[in-house]
């Protein structure tokens, strides 16, 4: 029998390559930049497996073009919204993620984001840096303090429940949460309160989203959800884009509708949505919430033990397809 060939569609941490070589003529691309669509359908051709990133759009043409061996889609990150599952699954092609080993990393990111807009970090070192710190200021750079503050937690996973443990534990923050359903074993352990998202939203200080890129969670926060907030809020976001209609937060961080936000994903990443950039009150970073050595690591052990179990007859590990 021929080895399976993996493909992989951008340079990894291991140990994803050095266990994939093991079982199978691994197909690496060695320029860390992202496929295009078309030089995407030529590299997955005859493959077994591939192991996706965040940028590729495995849709039909590509499940396609990869042809019939394929057997599993090994996306490296927890969220999947890049992968036609429904397509997928109705090819016999299982899909997976890389749930757990990235839970502190982006809890932690969106702990940053939230002090960083704050106390306004970024518009602090850029002052620094351009040589204007002549004296103390009384009245430069004041933010809001967290301690004793509402988080509004939207979306109650794996890591919005991990930032709920940081806030409360760390800042004092008091927790109030929306998710499709109810925790009450959440609510009792952390004292938070359940609210829908009007409600949610105006009572909160800080906002920070964990949900995932659903057509039912496709811009979420619109203007209409802007303007339910205090105007004293900062809103985080380390999910997926589109879940805030970005045009929308523009206008309302210009009009100072609202104080500040942090945001790590983009409607149109990489693309940046025209006047983002240019406003002082929201910090931007390039998709790097879950950028830690240790989480990246994991997922790329957990991306290749998924293939491996598949390549070995097995169930995988960390199935997304829906069950049937
Ligand atoms: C990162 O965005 C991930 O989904 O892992």
């Amino acid at each position: 029998m021929p080895r399976p060939i993996i493909a992989i569609t951008r340079p990894l941490p291991e140990p994803a390559h050095t266990l994939l070589k093991k079982v199978g003529n691994v197909r690496a691309n060695t320029r860390d930049r992202v496929l295009p669509p078309n030089e995407l359908r030529k590299f997955v051709a005859g493959a077994t497996a591939i192991l996706s990133v965040i940028p590729d759009q495995i849709d039909e043409e590509v499940l396609a073009a990869a042809g019939p061996n394929l057997e599993i889609v090994a996306n490296y990150a927890v969220g999947y919204d890049n992968i036609d599952v429904a397509a997928a699954t109705a090819r016999n092609i299982h899909v997976t993620n890389t749930p757990g080993v990235l839970t502190e990393a982006v809890a932690e990111h969106t702990l940053s984001l939230l002090m960083a807009t704050a106390r306004r970090l970024v518009e602090g070192d850029t002052f620094m840096r351009k040589g204007h710190y002549k004296q103390w200021e009384p009245l430069g750079f004041v933010g809001p303090q967290l301690w004793g503050k509402k988080l509004a937690i939207i979306g109650l996973g794996r890591i919005g429940s991990w930032v709920a443990e940081m806030a409360k534990g760390g800042f004092g923050m008091q927790i109030l949460y929306y998710d499709i359903q109810r925790n009450e074993e959440f609510e009792m352990r952390f004292q938070a309160i359940y609210h829908e998202l009007p409600t949610l939203l105006k009572l909160a200080d800080f906002v920070t989203i964990h949900v995932p890129l659903l057509p039912s969670t496709h811009h979420l926060i619109g203007a209409a959800e802007l303007k339910l907030m205090k105007k004293s809020a900062i809103l985080v976001n380390t999910s997926r884009g589109p879940v805030i209609d970005e045009q929308a937060l523009v206008r309302a961080l210009r009009t100072k509708q609202i104080f500040g936000a942090g945001l790590d994903v983009f409607e149109h990443e990489p693309k940046l949505t025209p006047g983002l950039a240019k406003l002082p009150n929201v910090i931007l970073t390039p998709h790097t919430a879950s950028a830690t050595g240790e989480a990246r690591e994991a997922m790329s052990r957990i991306a290749a033990e998924n293939i491996l179990a598949v390549l070995a007859g097995k169930p995988p590990l960390n199935p997304v397809n829906p069950k049937s």
